[in-house]
């Protein structure tokens, strides 16, 4: 079945190429060149003992043997084996299957929460609460959950890598719904077009992932507030941005698989020398979501691209095998946290600060460190 979609797309292209339909492509979108960068600042954030990125012509290869769950997946990959899904050996035909429309994904409604699903909190006295999370779902007491400590002496260095590439960063979505959950702020583009979504291959991950959503996790006050802990270290707030599999039609069918989802977290720190100056304009869209279950649409003329949020990819980061953070705590999450973090004010963190849950203000929405349990982290 997707065999038979993915040729008919082929020729469907095919024949736009030759209707020389690619050079009309992204007339609106503007470039986002060096100078031209949402976050000045973030340019000259420097990262101590950094490295330099090093591309490798080979395929990645693993140091070891990995966990079970790579095995499963890697025999479900070869099971599946779509050749239109892997990396192409010739550039043309990567640049080809980059701009395959990707099947335009209608917007879901909320998810209707199963009965306590939505009731979580992270205050570690409630009953609901991080340790009885597994009462809500018992697979948030499974083995391979997230976040965890990484550390940078204990991580697997991966030496022949692929590089991370994430395509589309700069293309500007038709809207964003902006909400608040009652456990986050979460911002979920839609697309134009299928081919303008963004999309996430290489490095630890075997096929592409198209771009879903992004959200964060912050504390009461900056000493708090990221889920992973990097070198013994919090950071005052981590965003998520996930990516769902392109071998499967949705976030929701792929979130159920092993190889589903790919999670890309960044740290933020404070950005301490200018309190006026903003790097983060889209945080001024929170004040319209400050109760709980509210949610907002940007216009168009308001969107942002994900460069605006993120910046570029860099070296190093660290990647492992483990699980959505909140219930139901999935393990099908291969996550990519980068090393550098980002930069915020004091007064956009603010912002995210006067955001209501359910049971007030909403903060340390962190979840605590989870067990490794002889997982490998690679440091990329
Ligand atoms: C980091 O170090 C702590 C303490 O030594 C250890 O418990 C944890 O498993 C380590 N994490 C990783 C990813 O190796
Ligand atoms: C910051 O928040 C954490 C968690 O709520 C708390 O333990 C800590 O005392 C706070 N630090 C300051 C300086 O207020
Ligand atoms: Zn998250």
């Amino acid at each position: 079945m997707h065999l038979f979609k993915w040729h008919g797309q082929l020729i469907l292209l095919n024949f736009l190429m030759f209707m020389s339909w690619r050079p009309c492509r992204g007339l609106n979108v503007p470039n986002y060149g060096p100078d031209n960068r949402g976050n000045p600042a973030r340019r000259t954030a420097s990262f101590a003992g950094r490295r330099e990125p090093v591309f490798y012509d080979e395929e990645y290869q693993p140091l070891a043997a990995r966990t079970p769950s790579q095995d499963v997946r890697r025999a479900k990959l070869a099971a599946i084996s779509n050749p239109d899904f892997y990396f192409p050996p010739d550039p043309e035909a990567d640049l080809a299957e980059a701009n395959i429309p990707v099947p335009v994904v209608t917007q879901q409604k909320p998810r209707q929460a199963a009965p306590g699903a939505g009731a979580f909190s992270y205050n570690p006295k409630d009953k609901n609460g991080p340790p009885n999370w597994y009462r809500i779902d018992e697979r948030c007491g499974g083995r391979y959950q997230s976040p965890i400590l990484l550390n940078t002496s204990s991580a697997q260095l991966v030496s022949r890598k692929r590089p991370l590439r994430l395509d589309g960063q700069t293309n500007l979505p038709d809207s964003i719904r902006l909400q608040n959950d009652g456990h986050s702020a979460k911002f979920t583009h839609s697309w134009r077009i299928g081919a303008d979504r963004p999309v996430l291959r290489g490095g630890p991950l075997k096929t592409k992932y198209l771009f879903e959503q992004l959200h964060f996790h912050w504390g009461s006050n900056s000493s708090v507030g990221s889920e992973h802990v990097y070198d013994y270290q919090r950071y005052p707030m981590e965003i998520h941005l996930v990516f769902y599999n392109g071998l499967y039609d949705s976030f929701q069918e792929a979130r159920e698989q092993v190889d589903g989802i790919a999670v890309m977290g960044l740290f933020y720190e404070i950005y301490e020398h200018s309190v006026d100056e903003p790097l983060n304009t889209w945080t001024r869209f929170l004040r319209n979501v400050i109760e709980p279950n509210s949610e907002f649409t940007i216009p168009f003329i308001d969107t942002f691209p994900l460069y605006e949020v993120i910046g570029d990819v860099e070296w190093p980061y660290f990647s492992y095998e483990g699980s959505l953070t909140t219930p139901p705590c999935l393990e099908t999450v291969t996550w990519i946290v980068a090393t550098k973090p980002l930069l915020v004010t004091e007064k956009e963190m603010r912002q995210f600060r006067r955001l209501q849950s359910p049971n007030g203000q909403m903060s340390n929405n962190f979840r605590p460190v989870q067990k490794l349990n002889h997982r490998r982290v690679f440091l990329y």
